[in-house]
């Protein structure tokens, strides 16, 4: 399974990183030296050997170019060269990555008694896994080296806990995963906050991974809209309606794949929260939840959504796809769906592949022949799922998926859209929306108590 993953970690001795903090240094060497011997105009040469050094020392600071992925030091294929120098240019912002999560099973959410700068596959693997059992045990797919490998730009990562939480803890422990987020943010200089379109195209610039926060399940605001905008102060930036439970305003996936199916969709109050939402500035994240809340959420938001992490119905049936009808919704919405590499979500009927990086190609190709290349993005779900397609095995395959698709004849125009230009675009209108309603009040509605769990609630 991680086959290509393992040839890869002995190349991480020889990537930009390493190259980062061991030849810049000699190259202010060289020139120091050479200064000393010339003696005389010492304070010209080595203002010029300063001048040099940044001119140097600038261009690495930022993603290198030909360094990392593939191989170890078999030539690579000229679209494989082409795609990292695309995506050393041009940002590449996952929809959706459980690293937080990890933290949580792997380590009681310890963020300094782990180092996230080395291969985490020898820390955070089936023999070193802890906490809880009810969940499946996922070896590590991400750390910064694996991170510049696959020359990620931005991320979002997600702050998510189980539906065991659901009227019991589900706030506290949000809280808890958005610190953890927080934590590791600060901790790291490869990583920058980001909590705006412009700060993610900034944090890029600056050579940094751009990381956004994703609330992944609605069960986390605790039916209060007042937890939402304290979410959003904390740099929440959207929130994924459900997750794979219901929530008292919202149907999640289950609706649709039980018997009978239900067909709540959103409710009146449901439909206030995605109100307040676009009044907030906070993006509306439809993975995970009900074709009905899916079409709801649709008629009721005034800003673009997104769904962060799911891929294409049409050639794979599992229910957490987006099917071809609300693909079309969503190109009137002028949103995105980020296309999820889970092999179960890549791999079943009706086309039954092998689930590769091909057919990942494909649910990309599918997206974008049905509804158009502005419409579709990646949202692999790394550290969060057990099983992946061959191929896009952890955070540093990403390149192979560009590799492939300009092997298709992909335009360079339409790869940027891919990697990060659209949700770009979905964040600034977004934007645009929440500053369009600002002279709106906060919502003040209050969930209907009596749905409430009177066991696990106080009940005001
Ligand atoms: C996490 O906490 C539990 C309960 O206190 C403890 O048994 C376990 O050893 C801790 N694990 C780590 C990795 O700190
Ligand atoms: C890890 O454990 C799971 C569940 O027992 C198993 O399916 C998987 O093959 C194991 N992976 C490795 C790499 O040992
Ligand atoms: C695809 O797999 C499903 C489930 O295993 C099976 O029912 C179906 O016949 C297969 N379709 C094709 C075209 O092989
Ligand atoms: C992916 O699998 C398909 C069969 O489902 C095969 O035709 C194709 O060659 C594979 N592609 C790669 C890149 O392995
Ligand atoms: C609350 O607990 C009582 C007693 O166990 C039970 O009968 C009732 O169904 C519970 N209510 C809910 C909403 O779960």
């Amino acid at each position: 399974m991680l086959l290509r993953g393992i040839s890869m970690s002995a190349q991480f001795n020889t990537n930009s990183l390493t190259s980062l903090t061991t030849d810049k240094p000699t190259t202010f060497r060289k020139q120091r030296s050479f200064s000393d011997r010339v003696g005389i105009g010492f304070l010209v040469v080595t203002f010029v050997a300063i001048i040099l050094g940044l001119a140097i020392g600038i261009p690495l600071s930022k993603r290198d170019t030909n360094s990392g992925g593939g191989g170890g030091g078999a030539p690579q294929s000229s679209e494989l060269q082409r795609a990292k120098q695309l995506l050393t240019a041009n940002p590449l912002i996952d929809g959706h990555n459980d690293l937080p999560w990890q933290f949580r099973q792997y380590a009681n959410n310890s963020v300094y008694s782990v180092n996230l700068g080395q291969d985490m596959r020898n820390t955070w693997n089936n023999e070193t896994w802890m906490d809880d059992k009810s969940f499946p045990r996922i070896p590590s797919q991400t750390d910064i080296p694996r991170l510049r490998t696959g020359k990620v730009g931005g991320q979002f990562w997600a702050v998510f806990v189980s539906c065991a939480s659901v009227e019991k803890d589900a706030v506290r422990l949000g809280l808890d995963q958005t610190d953890v987020i927080h934590k590791f943010v600060d901790k790291y200089d490869d990583f920058k906050l980001a909590t705006t379109a412009q700060g993610i195209t900034d944090a890029f610039n600056d050579g940094k991974i751009a990381s956004l926060i994703g609330l992944e399940g609605g069960h986390m605001i605790g039916n209060s809209l007042g937890a939402l905008r304290m979410y959003y102060r904390m740099g929440v930036r959207y929130m994924t309606l459900t997750h794979s439970c219901d929530v008292e305003w919202a149907d999640s996936v289950k609706a649709d794949t039980r018997t009978p199916p239900s067909n709540k969709g959103l409710t009146e109050f449901g439909k206030k929260v995605v109100k307040e939402m676009n009044r907030l500035g906070m993006i509306v994240d439809l993975s995970h939840t009900s074709v009905q809340t899916q079409k709801d959420a649709l008629g009721v938001t005034q800003a673009p959504v997104i769904f962060s992490h799911s891929s294409a119905y049409a050639l794979c049936n599992h229910a957490r796809n987006v099917k071809d009808e609300v693909l079309q919704l969503t190109k009137q919405n002028n949103g995105l769906v980020m296309i999820n590499f889970y092999k179960p979500y890549i791999d079943c009927a009706p086309t039954n592949t092998s689930g590769n990086i091909s057919t990942v190609a494909d649910h990309i190709d599918h997206v974008k022949n049905l509804v158009g290349v502005d419409y579709v993005g990646i949202g692999a779900d790394y550290d969060g799922v057990p099983e992946l397609v061959e191929g896009l095995e952890d955070v540093s395959t990403y390149p192979y998926l560009f590799e492939e698709l300009i092997r298709r004849g992909w335009t360079d125009a339409d790869l940027i859209k891919l990697a990060g230009g659209n949700l770009l675009r979905v964040f600034r209108d977004v934007e645009a929306v929440k500053n369009s309603l600002s002279n709106l009040n906060p919502i003040e509605d209050i969930m209907d108590r009596s749905l409430r769990n009177e066991n696990c609630t106080t009940g005001y």
